[in-house]
Parts: C-alpha cells; sequence; structure tokens
C-alpha cells in the first residue's frame, strides 16, 4: 500500500513522564500513566511519492498549510525510521488535520506522532503489531507511546527501545475536563525543559525515584477500581513534576496564578465530597480528572476560569479511510512558513 490515513486522539498522564534515559531513543526515566481522551483527535495521511518525481523530501502540510522546518525535520525523523524497516528511500506527502483548538493549549505532538506512526507503517505496508507502533511513535514524541492505547495506558520505561512501549491497562471508568487558562508564559519545549530539570533540579533523582513507586501504587488503584486513591496519585505527580521543573537553573514556571487558583477550586470541590483531582502539563493549562457521574457539575463549577472541554476515556489510533481530496497528490510544494508542533 502507498497511501494510509489514521486517526488518534492526545492523552493527559495521571503519572507524569518527565525526563528521559535516552535522547536519541526517547526512552524515559521512569514509566507514566494516561488516558487517552475522546475529543481533539488528528487525523493524518501518508502517502508515498513517485520516486522519479521531485521533490526527493518529505513534505508535511499540518491544517491545510505547510508545516514550518522544525516540525516537518521532526515529521521526516519518524518517516526515516520507517524507512528502515521497510527497507526504501521513498519520501512521503503527510497531510495532518489536528482538531485541537489553538486555545485550548493543549500538546499536539502525543495525537500527531501516533496518527503519523500508524499512517506512515500503513503507507510504507509494515505489519507492525500495537507495541512495535507503540515504539514507533515514542521516537516521535515520548507521550505519543501512549496515545496508540485507547483509555488508561501505562508506557513501561522497559530496558531498551524494544521493551519501552505502551499497554492497556484495566480500571475505572474516568473523564476529565480540560480547561484552557489564557495567562500562559513564555513556552519553555518540553524536550528543553527536561533536559534542564535533568542537568539542574537537584529535586531530579528524587522524581525519578518516587515516580517508579507513584506508577506501582497508581496501578494498583486501577487494579482495585479506586478513584479517590488514583486521583490523589495523580495530582501528587503533576505537583512534584512541577516542583522538580521550578527547581531548574534557570527556573522554568509553567503554572500560573490562574493555574493554582484553578487547583484551590478543585480542592473546594473535593471538600464538598466531589470526588475531584487536579493535574497540568508543560503549561499553565489544568485538568481535572474525575468520573463521568461528575464531569458536568466539575465543569460548571470550574468554568469561569476559562474555556472547558469535558472528556470520557477515547479510542485507540486506528487506521481510517483515506478521502479522496487526500489521495490525489497535491501540487509542488510552497516555502515553509510557520506552522504548528506535528
Ligand atoms: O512527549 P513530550 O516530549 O511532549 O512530553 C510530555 C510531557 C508531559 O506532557 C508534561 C507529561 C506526560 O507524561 O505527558
Amino acid at each position: 500500500m502507498s497511501i494510509a490515513t489514521a486517526r488518534a486522539h492526545p492523552n493527559i498522564a495521571l503519572v507524569k513522564y518527565w525526563g528521559k534515559r535516552d535522547e536519541d531513543l526517547i526512552l524515559p526515566a521512569a514509566g507514566s500513566l494516561s488516558l487517552t481522551l475522546d475529543v481533539f483527535p488528528t487525523t493524518t495521511t501518508v502517502r508515498l511519492q513517485d520516486s522519479a518525481d521531485p521533490p526527493a523530501q518529505d513534505v508535511f502540510t499540518l491544517n491545510g498549510a505547510p508545516a514550518d522546518e522544525k516540525a516537518t525535520a521532526r515529521v521526516s525523523h519518524l518517516l526515516d525510521i520507517v524507512r528502515d524497516l521497510a527497507g526504501t528511500t521513498a519520501r512521503a506527502h503527510v497531510d495532518s488535520i489536528s482538531e485541537i483548538p489553538v486555545a485550548a493549549g493543549l500538546a499536539s505532538s502525543a495525537a500527531g506522532f501516533a496518527a503519523l506512526a500508524v499512517a506512515a507503517a500503513g503507507a510504507y505496508g509494515l505489519d507492525l503489531d500495537t507495541a512495535a507502533l507503540s515504539r514507533l511513535a515514542r521516537r516521535g514524541s515520548g507521550s505519543a507511546s501512549r496515545s496508540l492505547i485507547g483509555g488508561l495506558a501505562v508506557w513501561n520505561a522497559g530496558q531498551d527501545d524494544a521493551t519501552s512501549y505502551a499497554e492497556s491497562v484495566d480500571g475505572p471508568d474516568l473523564a476529565m475536563v480540560l480547561l484552557s487558562l489564557d495567562r500562559g508564559q513564555k513556552p519553555v519545549s518540553s524536550r528543553e525543559a527536561m533536559r534542564r530539570t535533568a542537568a539542574t533540579s537537584p529535586y531530579y533523582d528524587g522524581w525519578v525515584s518516587s515516580t517508579a513507586a507513584t506508577l506501582e501504587q497508581a496501578l494498583a488503584a486501577c487494579r482495585d477500581g479506586d478513584v479517590a486513591r488514583l486521583g490523589e496519585l495523580t495530582e501528587i505527580s503533576a505537583l512534584r513534576m512541577h516542583a522538580a521543573i521550578l527547581a531548574c537553573e534557570p527556573p522554568i514556571r509553567y503554572l500560573t496564578p490562574a493555574s493554582w487558583a484553578v487547583f484551590a477550586d478543585i480542592e473546594q470541590l473535593r471538600s464538598e465530597g466531589v470526588p475531584v483531582y487536579g493535574t497540568a502539563d508543560a503549561g499553565p493549562n489544568v485538568v481535572a480528572l474525575t468520573t463521568p457521574e461528575h464531569a458536568e457539575l466539575v465543569s460548571q463549577r470550574l468554568e469561569h476560569h476559562g474555556a472547558a472541554t469535558i472528556s470520557g476515556a477515547g479510542p485507540a489510533a486506528t487506521t481510517v479511510p483515506t478521502l479522496a481530496a487526500d489521495a490525489t497528490p497535491a501540487a509542488a510544494p510552497t516555502p515553509p512558513t510557520a506552522g504548528g508542533e506535528a
């Protein structure tokens, strides 16, 4: 097959991944646990170029516009791995549509690289199982390894490339309320911030060693269907990650006063008996973890902070039919302009 389309959803970590023990292979310093969402998918079509046809370089469009050089290089890097596996040098056209609203402030790389891994494997004719696809997505962005899996996913740190992939985990029914807060800091990429945390934060070793224990406890809470314990561990993991990041030199502050105000309201809701727990990634936006029954109430109580989106557990990444418009070769590429992340 020389064309394939795949769709994947973002995920939010309950036990965070923060730090690599191998930058090239993207092997994490510790395992992590996440929930794949049922909102904001990315749909990506990979179409192999006719080898006789210039240009002999990958072309990447994001939401209909040529992506910038950095994003295209990241896509090409993943395609190089696929080409190695497939034993070909054929370049590709990659067209990606991300349904994440810019204002949502949610990283698009997890869904983006999960969709790319599945579509590229299909287009290059590789027959990879879920673990192999998760390992492939991991090479684009660590957290993408988990978007291969529907619902709760554990990304085992593993010992090497072959053993570091995400798997499905049984657990209680969960929902998330994503709050988009618009008082963001100047962003430091997760890649750079992870590096700086490992190199300069005196709390990095403590973060890594405590995360292994947090993950074990969180997996036990999943087995027990214990939402309260899983939620407590989720909030602890996020705050410990941010504590390690805050202690960098120079420091990085992702959370803003607006973020802390949401954490305070979440605590207030808990004191009223609502099972709700906060988490936040590498930015100011806060995500509330709760149960499907409480999601509406949590959303109503938090939406004065910013636009709220309710999500349940979403599906695994999967191939989908290619739309006729994506199957036809595009015109010659235009010079890159600013674009978003893959
Ligand atoms: O996959 P990356 O390199 O974008 O890192 C993601 C890191 C966090 O979102 C902050 C935590 C996580 O586990 O998803």
